[in-house]
């Protein structure tokens, strides 16, 4: 299988600093998989709820809703966190930095394009609203797959060099901290679904134990039910 996370032809990385490794930064491919993973389904969801059926546009509109405001939180974390982190310590990286930035606007104007979009069809199950949203997050998806796959490749190999774990965690900790529990868990869950099975053990192993135990008891039977409703007649993939 070809891994998706390489250079495209035309593409330089920048130079990665000499020295040990500072972290492990393998836990953005993850996180990158599964937002790719939402907004492929993104399009195909809105335009498969039949016209009028508003039970069915608010729940995939919250869905969705949901999904646009954790790509947010992801984003702004990296953008207190990482980046002047990044332009300070290695500053041979600092035009991919600003290319990272310029996405990250791009993707934000994406967003607040779709959003009253996203809130007329949700109401009103209207499908040429439907339609233009549905081709909004085929937008978006093509921005996001350049985007999520140049930050693996060309940036993460140098904050993995420069930036400590314990500087790296305090991303993971700015979506925990801003992403209510009740949108988390089902969200953990797409997560775990989409992460290939032998990266699951590390993966797991990294999270915060309140958010683990938070899982096992009660998140992983909100995401089992939210992926049913989703995805009626689906199996559901298995979480740890
Ligand atoms: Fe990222």
């Amino acid at each position: 299988m070809n891994d998706f996370y390489v250079t495209a032809p035309g593409e330089v990385a920048p130079p990665v600093p000499r020295g040990p490794m500072l972290c492990d930064g393998r836990d953005m491919r993850i996180v990158h998989n599964a937002f790719l993973w939402g907004y492929q389904q993104a399009p195909v969801l809105v335009r498969d709820v039949a016209p009028g059926d508003t039970a069915r546009s608010a729940f995939v509109g919250r869905w969705l809703g949901d999904l646009d405001a954790t790509l947010h939180v992801h984003h702004e974390g990296e953008d207190q966190l990482l980046w002047d982190k990044l332009e300070q310590r290695a500053p041979a990286c600092a035009l991919h930095v600003g290319q990272m930035r310029a996405q990250h606007a791009q993707v934000q104007e994406f967003l607040r394009q779709a959003a009253p979009m996203l809130v007329a069809w949700t109401r009103t199950a209207d499908p040429d609203i439907g339609e233009a949203l549905a081709t909004a997050y085929e937008e978006l998806l093509g921005v996001l797959s350049t985007h999520l796959r140049r930050e693996v490749v060309e940036v993460v190999p140098v904050a993995e060099k420069v930036v400590s774990q314990q500087e790296w965690e305090q991303l993971a900790e700015h979506g925990l901290g801003a992403i209510p529990r009740s949108r988390l868990m089902p969200q953990l869950g797409m997560l775990l679904a989409s992460t290939p099975a032998q990266e699951r053990p590390g993966f797991v192993e990294g999270m915060p134990r309140p958010v683990r135990v938070m899982y096992r008891l009660f998140g992983r039977r909100q995401f089992e039910k939210q992926y049913r409703l989703l995805f009626p007649g689906q199996p559901v993939p298995r979480t740890p």
